[in-house]
């Protein structure tokens, strides 16, 4: 019999959150608001009218979900800083008390034994610098340093799991592109700069760890390969650039100090050429990879709707899962990605740092179950594909799931839900998901559970 492999010890086993989705009281404490607090408050841009301004009520029921990690057994977490909570104003006067909740927030982990794994930037942007032109200011590589700075100085003699930014590709996309997200612009001219800029500021940021931090520091990154609809030319090009547009624009400059050539061809004359010594900045040596996967694209040659970058689309396969957000449920694609990074990455330690699903979940039962076999069978799937990337050699130190908590899923409010953890938002009562009793076997047995039966899954509905 052919040995199992099992995660090894010593592996991080995580859940992660972002501060906006969770915290709520946004402008506590003599916090100033964010770009989010802005653009949900702006009538008609967020499912139904929601606002992050109770959320998961995690920024004064912190110890309760510090708990329930403990309670599964988890021995990490993710989660990122309000920069605005820190710094009101974006730069200039720091907000002591702000502070001083993720002070307290990694007191109570590490009294749990929950190492924490800090993101500096997920997406909240002080609204102060959106004033002052946000991620198209090129000024703001610095004040993400001094933030960076800050902050760094304060917790990093007990935080060692440090990320810059998080999935810049989504900030240039949805944020400047396609307006689904804050600061909402749709302009394509602006994404450019705005990756750009996002990276210079990553680079200043891993500068000024080092100046400040002992331990390590890493960015995070979305991808999903890209996968020919068909054999066409057209398609194949297609997936070329779409590959192009979500990994490569960022892994390269990251990894290599370069940016991939199709970027040019992507956005025709609003693709700027860049000041090599900015790409010598952004080439900063880093100490960890993470690599949020959800999904992978079927792409196909796609010039309608004026040409948006990257002139491709994905094609929805008719036999696949699909989840509530429209995410094909492609867990080989998890090992394809870390075998990817892997090849261009050497040795570099790498992360899952999200991976998770939203279904329809069903209401907390009776009897206190809320029953999620759809997510329990996408964890299943997923772990076991990070499980053959290791078995091939892939450095893969770590897994958070994506999320600890149901919360504010930005633009579609509540009414997505990716919680381990039921979240009942009238009460703030927490309700552990099967998903969550799942995740919690797989970590006490090494990924052995993974191959045991569960109770609530059809054999026909296993992958
Ligand atoms: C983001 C999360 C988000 C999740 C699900 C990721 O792109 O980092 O903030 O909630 O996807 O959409």
């Amino acid at each position: 019999m052919s040995e199992v492999i099992r995660f090894p010890e010593g592996f991080l086993w995580g859940a992660a959150t972002s501060a906006h989705q969770v915290e709520g009281s946004p402008l506590a404490d003599g916090a100033g608001p964010s770009i989010w607090h802005r653009f949900a408050h702006t009538p008609g841009l967020t499912a139904n009218g929601d606002t992050g301004d109770v959320a998961c009520d995690h920024y004064r029921r912190f110890p309760e979900d510090v708990a329930l990690l403990a309670d599964l057994g988890l021995n990490a977490y993710r989660f990122s800083i309000s920069w605005s909570r820190v710094l009101p104003e974006g730069r200039g006067a720091v907000n002591p008390r702000g502070l001083a909740f993720y002070d307290r927030l990694v007191d109570a982990l590490l009294a749990r034994g929950i190492q924490p794994a800090i993101t500096l930037y997920h997406w909240d942007l002080p609204a102060a610098l959106d004033d002052r032109g946000g991620w198209l200011n090129p000024d703001i590589a610095d004040w993400f340093a001094d933030y960076a700075r800050v902050v760094v100085r304060a917790l990093d003699d007990r935080v060692h799991l440090w990320a810059t930014l998080n999935e810049p590709w989504v900030v240039a996309d949805g944020g400047y592109l396609h307006g689904a997200l804050a600061p909402g612009h749709r302009n394509l001219f602006e994404p450019p700069l705005v990756t750009h800029n996002q990276l210079r500021a990553h680079g200043a940021g891993v500068q000024a760890y080092r100046a400040e931090g002992r331990h390590q520091v890493g960015i995070v990154l979305n991808l999903e390969p890209k996968h020919p609809a068909s054999e066409d030319p057209r398609d194949v090009a297609a997936t070329r650039r779409a590959d192009a547009y979500m990994n490569r624009q960022y892994i390269e400059p990251v990894l290599r100090g370069t940016y991939p050539a199709e970027l040019a061809e992507i956005f025709g004359p609003a693709w700027p050429a860049f000041p090599e010594s900015d790409l010598a900045l952004i080439r900063q040596p880093i100490d960890w990879l993470g690599i949020n996967y959800y999904t992978r694209g079927v792409t196909r040659h796609d010039d309608g709707g004026g040409a948006m970058p990257p002139q491709a689309s994905s094609v929805r396969q008719p036999h696949a899962l699909y989840t509530e957000t429209g995410w094909e449920v492609y867990p080989a694609g998890l090992a394809e990605t870390l075998e990817w990074v892997w090849k261009q990455s050497g040795d570099l330690p790498l992360y899952v740092t999200e991976n998770g699903a939203v279904f329809p979940d069903p209401l907390v039962a009776a009897n206190g179950r809320v029953d999620d076999p759809l997510r329990v069978e996408y964890y299943r799937g997923h772990l076991k594909s990070a499980l053959d990337a290791l078995g091939r050699g892939v450095p893969l130190r770590g897994y958070f799931a994506w999320s600890l908590l149901d919360n504010f899923e930005w633009s579609h409010g509540y009414s997505k839900r990716f919680g381990l953890v039921h979240v009942d938002f009238a009460t703030q009562r927490r309700t552990p998901k099967a998903s969550a009793r799942f995740y919690a076997d797989v970590v006490r047995t090494r990924g052995a559970a993974l191959f045991e039966p569960h109770p609530l899954v059809l054999p026909a509905m296993m992958p």
